[in-house]
């Protein structure tokens, strides 16, 4: 959500600079986009609606340029997306400028004083524009910067990332986060701030997380950081493995479709850094020994969307090895619940940005009860992986569509790890199994590229059902937990009404809605379960249904039954998930494309979601 770029550096060039940065971080999800400028001693600000190829044919004359600046992607909380509401905001004298990531939650009562008190008129309908005029006032008070952004953070409640700057001090920039992203870039002779790394990658890989309630102050020179009581801290360089490259779309129309492709490298790279050469599971760096693990009583797996999706096959694997209860929860109600939580209690929670706000709470939740934390993250050096006891990461790279698929199989590749290192920790797993298990997950990216040869006949198939108001996805077993994943690809990227539904529980509702011509995903890739899902594939098909199967190459009773067979490689049940899914991300995708779907950023949707 809501993207910020901030630059200052030695000569002009701030705008483009600003305005690339700003593209990198489209994925995070906007409605509007702006740029403020010192420009001759003055701020000038352009922002407009839409996106940022709106914003880029407003700030063409040349005159509009600098050394310094700070630029915005805006995601809708208070007030409409539109060109007032959208980022920056100034003080009424337009002295100083803000962006903001987050939500101010008190901030109708300091509106309210300010317009009493100071006699402010507010432009917008924002909670943002109240920290540009808390900070004009403050720093009319004490004529500097950095006291008057430590004095607003005292004063705002709720969640942020601010960058600010001002005409009176025009040589820096400064940030302040509390539990919204918030990094820092050393370049040559230019300094950075931003919501994530891709916003200045081309310029600099040296970077420098910044912590909940820290501020930063940017120069050209320097990045200074700062606790709350204004003491400097001392922070280490981290080094950015990962290139550009990485970040760009590498010859693809999108980056869902290079993301779907990459899932074998990232899968290869997340196993080979857990696997010894003798093939056993290590979790170097994960201080969890043989007793923490026979201490366990329950496991709880907390995550949102597509991660909590890769929860729910993590519970298959996690009881089935390792013998241990698992619950998975949805972050945003386990919170809000009383949950069983206590010493004994190992609590994982999965993200691929490590930022998702309601996940990040629910393990502050689960701390305080006593629970040991280990997180599965994909954004190294994010709040999820910094607030954890211990860090599993996936090594998927940067995921910058919204819709995630690298990330999730990743997280399975986790979550299979984590079952079997437990199991064998436990002494639940026999050898043979184990080693079975290893070999089936190893096997997996060589097997995928089996699934993309059928890419051809899943775009048809795409073709054919592209104008559907409504689909079905069904499955038993952990093909029912696919079969949401599934359902939330197809429903997030091209707006169709998808519903997922474990194929047993047809008969106690839902089948009410089938009739003739009413479309069918049967994932049938259990082979303990494929007759069971036969019968499911009969009752549809009797009432109309067009079902369109996944099941193991050679399932003959599957592909004689359904209307449409994909095909994934023969494979141990356990693992199937990590096949099944990517048919049907290619379906989703295509449908999407089909419908002239902006299959990168849907609408409504962030790829971080930092607010509750
Ligand atoms: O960054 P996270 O994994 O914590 O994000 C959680 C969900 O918002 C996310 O998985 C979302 O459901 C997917 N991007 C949808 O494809």
């Amino acid at each position: 959500m809501c993207g910020i770029v901030g630059y200052v550096g030695n000569e002009t060039g701030a705008k483009d600079i600003i305005l690339g940065g700003l593209k990198s971080l489209e994925y995070r999800g906007y409605d509007s986009a702006g740029i403020a400028l010192i420009c001759k001693g003055k701020i000038e600000v352009r922002k407009k609606v839409g996106e940022i190829s709106n914003l880029e044919k407003i700030v063409g004359d040349p005159s509009f340029d600098s050394n310094i600046g700070i630029g915005h992607t805006r995601w809708a909380t208070h007030g409409v997306p539109s060109d007032i509401n959208a980022h920056p905001h100034c003080n009424s004298d337009e002295t100083l400028s803000i962006v903001h990531n987050g939500i101010i939650e008190n901030y109708m009562e300091i509106k309210e004083q300010l317009v009493r008190e100071h006699d402010i008129t507010f432009k917008s309908d924002t909670d943002s524009e109240v920290i540009a005029h808390l900070l004009g006032v403050y720093f009319d008070e004490c004529g500097d910067l950095q006291d008057a952004v430590a004095r607003a953070t005292k004063r705002i409640r709720g969640t942020y990332t601010i960058v600010a700057m001002s005409s009176r001090e025009p040589d820096k920039i400064i940030g302040v986060r509390k539990d919204t992203p918030l990094v820092a870039g050393l370049g040559k002779g230019c300094n950075f701030l931003a919501s994530d790394i891709p916003a200045f990658l081309k310029y600099s890989g040296q970077v420098y997380f910044i912590e909940n309630g820290e501020l930063v102050v940017v120069t050209k020179d320097d990045i200074r950081i700062f606790d709350t009581e204004r003491n400097e801290i001392h922070r280490d360089v981290f080094h950015v493995t990962w290139d550009v490259d990485a970040a760009e779309k590498g010859g693809y129309e999108h980056f869902m479709l290079k993301e779907i492709h990459e899932q074998p490298a990232g899968i290869e790279e997340t196993l080979t850094r857990r696997l010894d050469d003798d093939g056993l599971v290590n979790l170097d760096g994960i201080n969890m020994t043989k007793e923490d693990i026979s201490k366990f009583n329950k496991i709880y797996i907390v995550a949102c969307g597509t991660a909590y999706h890769a929860g729910l096959v993590g519970k298959y694997a996690i009881e089935k090895m390792a013998k241990i209860t698992v619950e998975v929860d949805v972050a945003s109600e386990f919170r809000y619940r009383d949950p069983l939580v206590d010493e004994k209690t190992l609590f994982i929670a999965i993200s691929q940005s490590g930022e998702t706000q309601d996940t990040l709470q629910a393990l502050r939740l689960a701390r305080s009860k006593g629970a040991r934390v280990l997180s599965v993250v994909n954004v190294i050096g994010s709040s999820v992986a910094r607030e954890s006891d211990d860090v599993f990461y996936t090594w998927a790279g940067p995921e910058i569509a919204v819709a995630s698929t690298k990330a999730y199989t990743t997280q399975l590749v986790c979550m299979y790890l984590i079952a079997l290192y437990m199991a064998k920790a436990k002494g639940t797993i026999e050898d043979a199994y184990y080693r079975m298990i290893i070999n089936e997950l190893k096997g997996i990216p060589e097997k995928l590229n089996m699934v993309f040869s059928q890419e051809k006949e899943i775009e048809k198939i795409a073709e054919q059902f592209h104008r559907q108001n409504e689909m079905f996805f069904i499955g038993r077993g952990v093909d029912s937990a696919v079969s949401l994943e599934g359902s939330l690809k197809l429903k997030e990227i091209s707006y169709i009404n998808s519903f997922a539904i474990a194929a047993g529980e047809l008969k106690h509702g839902t089948i009410a809605l089938v009739e003739n011509g009413t479309v069918f995903f049967a994932l049938a890739t259990q082979d303990g379960l494929a007759e069971k899902m036969g019968s499911n594939i009969e009752e549809i098909k009797a009432r109309g249904a067009y079902v369109i199967a996944v099941a193991k190459e050679g399932s003959r009773l599957i592909a004689d039954l359904a209307d449409n067979c994909i095909f994934i490689p023969k494979c141990a049940d356990e693992v199937t998930p990590l096949l099944t899914v990517v048919p049907l991300q290619m379906f989703a995708y295509y449908v999407a494309k089909f419908r002239g779907c902006n299959i990168d950023k849907p609408k409504n949707l962030a790829k971080s979601v930092t607010v509750e």
